[in-house]
């Protein structure tokens, strides 16, 4: 099984969107798919609550017990509870091996891919995911307030880095990106001059259909507009490209 985790500390980036659209692309796939939502937001719990396991995701970080988890069409949902917000209060070590240990049981359940939105900040529970995990993306969003973040989740990544040695950071997603407007396009070419490999070719644009493929716990592909054309071969890029990077058997 390879573990993904989408984090980035900026708010409303694309961080949810990402995720679950990359669930039900893999799933598409005939992958099965584990979904941990370790949001209190609860967003992927919403948009993918049709897939809902029973299993509470603050339960991953307590003293874990065997658990059984099934998909529904290929995944299964472990969803975001009000619990999570006191993991805060826990130890990073003694939760972070607990969450460990949960996504040892959830790949000896027969998982092919484990996917894992995280809260935007960076706390235990975005900590013990990236202690966890295989691979690591961000979306960004190509506004002022939203590349300051980038240093910020650079530097999380490299400190993760020097105890989970297998984590990959497959880079940054640049998401809601507007092409009429010169300063998305000029700030999305100083970033890839800044940081040349770690830019994903496979932007999404500022796309309202892909509002309305979430509120209809859906993909953009299945939304019935002309406009969720463009959205969808975008998104589609985007999960073939991190599809290919995590090299899922
Ligand atoms: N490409 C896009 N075009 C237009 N709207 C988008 C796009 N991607 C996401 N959105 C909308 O922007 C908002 C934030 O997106 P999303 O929830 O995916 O971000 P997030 O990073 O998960 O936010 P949070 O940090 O709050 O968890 C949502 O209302 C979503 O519907
Ligand atoms: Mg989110």
């Amino acid at each position: 099984m390879k573990t993904l985790v989408i984090a980035n500390q900026k708010g409303g980036v694309g961080k949810t969107s990402t995720l679950v659209h990359l669930a039900f692309d893999f799933a598409e796939r005939g992958l099965k798919v584990a979904v941990i939502d370790l949001d209190t937001q609860g967003n992927a719990s919403f948009t993918l609550a049709v897939h809902k396991s029973g299993i509470a995701a603050s339960s991953l970080f307590g003293a874990v017990t065997p658990f059984d988890l099934a998909p529904i069409d290929n995944i299964a949902l472990i969803e975001a509870d009000p619990r999570l917000a006191d993991l805060e209060k826990l130890d990073l070590g003694k939760a972070a091996e607990a969450f460990s240990e949960a996504v040892s049981i959830i790949e000896s359940r027969g998982f092919d891919v484990c996917l894992i939105d995280t809260a935007p900040s960076l706390g235990i529970a975005m900590a013990s995911a990236l202690l966890a995990a295989d691979f690591v993306a961000s979306p960004i969003e190509l506004e002022a307030y939203a590349l300051q973040g980038i240093t910020k989740m650079n530097a999380t990544i490299t400190a993760i880095r020097r105890k989970n040695t297998k984590l990959q950071f497959l880079g940054m997603i640049p998401s809601k990106v507007d092409g009429r407007n010169p300063r998305h396009t000029a700030t999305l070419a100083d970033l890839q001059a800044a940081y040349p490999a770690l830019i994903l070719p496979t932007p999404i644009g500022y796309r309202s259909s892909i509002a309305d493929a979430l509120a209809s716990h859906c993909p953009v592909w299945e939304i019935r507009k002309t406009s969720a054309r463009a959205a969808t071969k975008e998104v589609r890029a985007m999960t073939q490209h991190i599809h290919d990077k995590m090299e899922i058997a």
